[in-house]
């Protein structure tokens, strides 16, 4: 960035920061100035003019015209109304966040407040990990023993509100059904389809396990409508299939001759079930092991290799990799922090992760997301401790094109809205109490002493 871009980024203190701001008024048409785009950037694309006390919003849809009222939300929050021009559009189409819901279940409020703050970043996805060995959350009328015995799970009325609640934000819902590990909840409550009592995977190799997945995912997209059905498919344990005659069946009729092949099976089934009602699947990183299907989206949480693998596949992309974008890592020090998991996940190092890794295919980048697992995240409170201010950061990542993106203006802006979310009732990381270690942006002593920046 420019000397005077940087100082003209710095005076607007909009997170993500725009692609443009002038102080002056443009005088090129709308449309020409996003000819150029892509399409889908297009479609959100606006210009915001402010001059004395009128406000102008161009754009060639709603979903922009929303962005551009976003961006004038948070700038009336922050309390400035810059005179000049805003132009802008994003960077990449899939923004995202994800929530876990079985380790933590928070509920619709909880899930609707952070709609709000996501529309607020120009965030654009929310990724729901409904089910998974904690208890399963969503309703389901055709397997009613599959909703948490405790009662904390959503119904489709809540669901469904809650979808059309993010759709009036331009946020999609997508929803997660675990498969086939993480799913000791379904063997307890269907035991027909596990292969062993107690077993934390399904059974590919049981009739029932697909009567079941199937029956809940009509059910799922009847609620859902969003393209993209998530269904899980990491850490399978595959401890029980080779023991399994049921398995052992399966693995015969196919010519297989490792039980890993047996969640490839499964995937593709599944697939072919939902690409004919008109979905489209994403899996984590693991079903790129087994044999994947085509036209399978890839979300790399295993560090970027699985995104890397995936695109020379020809496969789309979302990152999500544990190395930087995990929420439930720690923020600062281990001392100070509530009790958490892997190496020190600062703001700043939230914010230096660039997700077009080294011979990763543009095209392939649909978008990458944080994931808030909640295993030791208790509370609605300590779970917005955990996504702000590091959500900014994803934001920006995900909205702002790279050569905007400047560190220490990035933490004069984040620290003004940690303020305005603090005033809307959010709970926040205090970054004013952050160690110098974490905003040092290195994730060791060592490294941090050896920089030479004590
Ligand atoms: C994951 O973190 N197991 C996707
Ligand atoms: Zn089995």
């Amino acid at each position: 960035m420019t000397f005077l871009t940087f100082i003209l980024a710095a005076v607007i203190g909009l997170v993500p920061a725009p692609v443009e701001y002038s102080p002056n008024t443009c005088h090129t048409s709308f449309k020409k100035a996003v000819a150029s785009l892509e399409p889908w950037q297009r479609e959100e694309a606006y210009r915001l003019t402010i001059k004395g006390k009128k406000v102008k919003i161009e754009a060639l849809t709603d979903e922009g015209r929303f962005r551009a009222s976003m961006s004038l939300e948070q700038l009336r929050a922050l309390g400035e109304l810059p005179q000049g021009t805003i132009f802008d559009y994003p960077r990449l189409r899939h923004r995202g966040l994800m929530i876990d819901e079985s380790r933590s279940f928070h509920g619709l409020d909880f899930l609707k407040k952070q709609v709000d703050a996501m529309a607020l970043l120009k965030l654009n996805v929310l990724h729901l990990h409904l089910d998974d060995s904690a208890g399963w959350r969503i309703e389901s009328e055709s397997y009613p023993g599959l909703p948490s015995a405790d009662g904390l799970y959503y119904t489709k009325e809540q669901l469904r509100e809650l979808v059309a609640y993010a759709a009036e934000r331009y946020i999609s819902v997508i929803p997660e059904v675990e498969m086939p590990g993480h799913s000791r909840e379904v063997g307890q409550a269907y035991p027909e389809t596990v292969c062993a009592p107690g077993s934390w995977d399904l059974c590919p190799g049981s009739e029932a396990t697909y009567r079941l997945l199937e029956s809940v995912l009509e059910e799922v997209m009847e609620v859902f409508p969003s393209e993209l059905i998530h269904i899980g498919g990491d850490e399978a344990s595959m401890e029980n299939w080779g023991s399994c005659p049921r398995c052992r069946a399966l693995m015969e009729r196919e010519g297989y001759t490792s039980v890993k092949e047996l969640q490839g099976y499964l995937v593709r089934r599944i697939e072919a079930f939902l690409r004919a009602r008109g979905r489209r699947i994403i899996g984590w990183d693991e079903i790129l092991d087994t044999g994947i299907p085509d036209g399978a989206v890839v979300q790399s949480w295993r560090g970027v290799s699985g995104g890397l693998k995936a695109s020379a596949l020809g496969h789309d992309v979302i990152m999500s990799p544990n190395s930087h974008l995990y929420l439930d890592y720690y923020q600062d020090l281990i001392r100070k922090e509530p009790r958490a998991v892997g190496e020190l996940t600062s703001l700043r190092w939230v914010y230096g992760y660039e997700p077009l890794a080294e011979g990763m295919a543009p095209e392939r980048l649909l978008g990458i997301q944080g994931n808030l697992w909640t295993e030791l995240v208790p509370t609605a409170e300590h779970a917005e401790y955990m996504l702000y201010p590091r959500l900014f950061a994803i934001a920006e990542t995900a909205w702002s094109p790279s050569s905007a993106k400047e560190w220490e203006n990035f933490r004069l802006r984040a620290r003004a809205l940690m303020d305005v979310f603090r005033a809307l009732g959010y709970n926040t990381f205090d970054m004013d109490t952050e160690s110098d270690l974490a905003r040092s942006g290195y994730r060791t002593f060592g490294e941090y002493e050896a920089s030479g920046k004590k």
